[in-house]
């Protein structure tokens, strides 16, 4: 069945224009890939700590250039957004950035998820129902089966359906004409798309880690909306332990918030998120038990690497893609782990933070 949540783009519009088979967010239906690093209560409350407009998006400031002119260019047009891959490690913004990509038009933004299409009735739902301009978000499009991704091929460049009837001899194809629309695709594995589909986007834009100072203000900016007392500094450690990353960043703070509650009502300080941080095992650096066990594992019982994918899943007991996007990338970016020819390497930076020496 197709999952599907429909966001019209005026907040105080009814409900979505058709209805659709299973409302749930696609962060909800991400949670599957992502396992535990987006537990379920964040889907639920993510919505409406998004922002809006691509104004009040904090960071990715290349990006939002090239989509502001993007928008203005089809404006002026009067013609749908070009097709839009955006890819990255979760927990970015891709999802967001749809919705207000569909804000910004003036459109509605259908949200599913690909491992939700799998027979082709799925995807021909969604695109038949769609009205001109409309924005389809298709979360995990590397996941897309084979006849789903054939059936888009004609919809994105010509809006056009084209479905066979009947079987063998007897098989006949017939064309609908479909609205103009605008694909949105995300993925956290931009090889794993097969080319043809990856050539018909008009777009394919990365999405970047945040640095600190980005998640702080994003930070500031939902302790505003969940009128909780924070305080600069506080915010500034929950942005440190973040990862990188809005969405844990956001998470981090409700569990600040939980505890500053609980044990020191009034603000959240600098010292107040710490030892709420301390207390949840996220480390200085964000680190959570999951990503040191990956280090120490490789130091301990690998003489800190060379290892390979495989190997690493086999020995921590964690699923090898998991790792691979959920994990590596940010021990990555902050240079705590190396993808060498040979394999995995941990770096002496890990070493150093983890206690191990040089
Ligand atoms: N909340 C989550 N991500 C955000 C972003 N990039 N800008 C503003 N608020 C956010």
């Amino acid at each position: 069945m197709a999952i599907v949540s429909s966001h019209n783009s005026d907040p105080s519009a009814k409900p979505p224009r058709s209805p659709q088979p299973a409302a749930l967010s696609a962060d909800a239906a991400s949670l599957v890939q992502q396992g535990s690093a987006q537990p379920p209560e964040t889907a639920l409350v993510e919505d409406h700590l998004r922002p809006q407009r691509l104004q009040d998006y904090i960071g990715q400031s290349a990006l939002k250039q090239v989509l502001d002119i993007a928008i203005q260019a089809a404006k002026s047009r009067q013609e749908p957004l070009d097709h839009l891959l955006l890819y990255g490690p979760p927990g970015l913004g891709k999802t967001t950035m749809a919705l207000i990509l569909a804000q910004e038009m003036g459109v509605a933004c259908k949200i599913t998820t690909a491992p939700a299409l799998e027979r082709p009735r799925d995807i021909v739902g969604l695109l038949v129902n769609l009205k001109p301009g409309d924005v389809l978000f298709i979360d995990e499009i590397h996941r897309l089966p084979r006849v789903t991704e054939e059936i888009l091929y004609p919809a994105m460049e010509d809006s056009r359906l084209d479905i066979t009837i009947g079987k063998g001899q007897a098989a006949r194809t017939r064309s609908l004409p479909l609205a103009a629309f605008t694909l949105v695709g995300a993925t956290t594995r931009v090889g794993a798309l097969s080319s043809p589909l990856r050539d018909r986007f008009g777009l394919v834009q990365r999405l970047r880690f945040y640095d600190t100072d980005e998640l702080t203000q994003i930070v500031l900016r939902t302790a505003e909306v969940l009128k909780t007392p924070l305080h600069l500094a506080g915010a500034e450690e929950i942005a440190r332990r973040a990862r990188g990353t809005p969405r844990i960043a956001n998470r981090l703070l409700r569990r600040v918030r939980d505890y500053m509650e609980v044990k020191a009502p009034g603000l959240i300080t600098a010292a107040v998120a710490a030892q709420a941080l301390e207390l949840f095992n996220v480390d200085p650096r964000g680190l959570d038990w999951t990503d040191r066990r990956l280090l120490s594992v490789i130091i301990e019982n690998f003489d800190g690497g060379p290892i390979g994918l495989e190997t690493m899943a086999a020995a921590t007991g964690e699923d090898s893609q998991t790792i691979e996007e959920v994990y590596e990338p940010y021990l990555m970016q902050i240079g705590y782990l190396q993808r060498t020819p040979r394999g995995r390497v941990v770096t002496a930076a890990a070493r150093r933070h983890l206690g191990y020496g040089d």
